[in-house]
């Protein structure tokens, strides 16, 4: 089966990707999928048990292969990872896609992530890795996106509509 998604999501880590991504779902009247939740179902451990048992670098090849599944197999909202844009294989994909990306600042991404011991990458000291994080990443997300919803100071359904609005979608 080849599949597009309707909406594919990106963007950092607590930004909201999941609870917008199942209010645009519900919205929409479509299905929604994660690829780190297809991750963790897969491997049956955590996003930080496998980040701690082997490395970054296997978790990247394990969510790239899942990213592309789920690209070709999806047909609602897609939230991936933080990450998942960081392989130049995947962007190649996003380029076909109709992709939102969430962004948020520093200071709100430093108070609603604070030091999570489930997301590996912030656990030392997350202001300065959120800052080096956004100034390599920022303009990989802005490559790959359709559109860009700000999320600063709004209520994930405030996102919602921003997103909808964006994309010119109505709702079912
Ligand atoms: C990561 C983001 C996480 C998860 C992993 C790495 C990243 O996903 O894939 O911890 O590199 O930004 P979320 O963006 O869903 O938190």
């Amino acid at each position: 089966m080849t599949a597009a998604p309707l909406i594919v999501l990106v963007g950092p880590m607590g930004v909201g990707k999941s609870t917008v991504g199942q209010l645009l779902a519900e919205r929409l009247g479509v299905g929604y999928r994660d690829t780190d939740e297809d991750i963790v179902t897969g491997q049956g451990r955590t996003v930080a048990d496998i980040f701690v048992d082997e490395g970054e670098a296997a978790f990247r090849a394990l969510e790239k292969q899942t990213v592309h599944r789920a690209l070709a197999e999806h047909d609602g909202v897609l939230a991936l990872g933080g990450g998942a844009i960081l392989d130049a294989d995947t962007r190649g994909l996003l380029a076909a896609q109709r992709v939102v990306y969430l962004s948020m600042d520093v200071d709100e991404a430093v108070k609603r992530t604070g030091l999570n011991a489930a997301r590996p990458l912030l656990a030392v000291n997350p202001r300065r890795q959120w800052r080096e994080l956004m100034e390599a990443r920022r303009h990989l997300y802005e490559e790959v996106a359709t559109v860009v919803v700000a999320t600063d100071g709004r209520t994930p359904e405030e996102v919602t509509r921003a997103a909808l609005d964006a994309l010119e979608l109505k709702e079912a």
